[in-house]
């Protein structure tokens, strides 16, 4: 089977992280397909899916909310997980939390297999300078926060749920 990895981002944090999960997925004897979602993969060609976003101003990238919305029910029809890359994962006070994951499942007729908030990178040398006005006015804090080992394990967990052929009309598995 093939296992679509397709990611949203802004800065690249997510797609280092999709890059990640794509090798535990292949390590798992899955084979995958990594793709931008500026190229607008399209999900039937595939049994199961993951999808990954940047979260700004939190939400997720409108790109990755009009792709969802676009193939919601392809993502229906088959094992689909989802992840968010953002600033806030990193707080250990938001408990995994993530508003804008929330806000976009609740927007979508979806019952993931798994849901993951991960923490990504804020790095001023990648964001316009109005996005740097932004990040310096709201004191956010900058710096390199992914945890990478969590999200090859991440891989491994899921990669039983991406093959088991279930949809994403059951119950959530492995959601925090
Ligand atoms: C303009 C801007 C707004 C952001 N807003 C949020 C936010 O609302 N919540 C949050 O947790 N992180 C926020 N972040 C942090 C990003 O989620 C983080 O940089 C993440 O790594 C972005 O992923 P990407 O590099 O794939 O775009 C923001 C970052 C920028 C530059």
């Amino acid at each position: 089977m093939t296992v679509l990895v397709a990611y949203a981002t802004h800065s690249g944090a997510t797609r280092t992280l999709a890059e990640t999960l794509q090798d535990a997925l292949r390590a798992e004897g899955l084979e995958t397909d990594l793709v931008d979602l500026e190229e607008s993969p399209d999900p039937a060609g595939y049994e199961a899916v993951v999808l990954g976003s940047g979260v700004r101003i939190e939400a997720v990238e409108k790109t990755a909310m009009s792709w969802a919305r676009a193939h919601e029910g392809e993502l229906a029809g088959r094992p689909f997980a989802f992840f968010s890359c953002s600033g806030s994962a990193a707080d250990p006070a938001k408990g995994g939390r993530q508003k804008a994951t929330d806000a976009f499942l609740a927007a979508l007729c979806l019952t993931p297999v798994a849901v993951r908030n991960f923490p990504g990178w804020v790095l001023m040398d990648r964001l316009p300078l109005r996005e740097r006005v932004l990040m310096t006015s709201l004191r956010t804090p900058t710096g390199d926060f992914r945890d990478l080992p969590a999200v090859t394990a991440w891989g491994r967990e899921i990669a039983p749920l991406l093959r088991g052929g279930g949809t994403g009309l059951t119950a959530p598995l492995s959601r925090r």
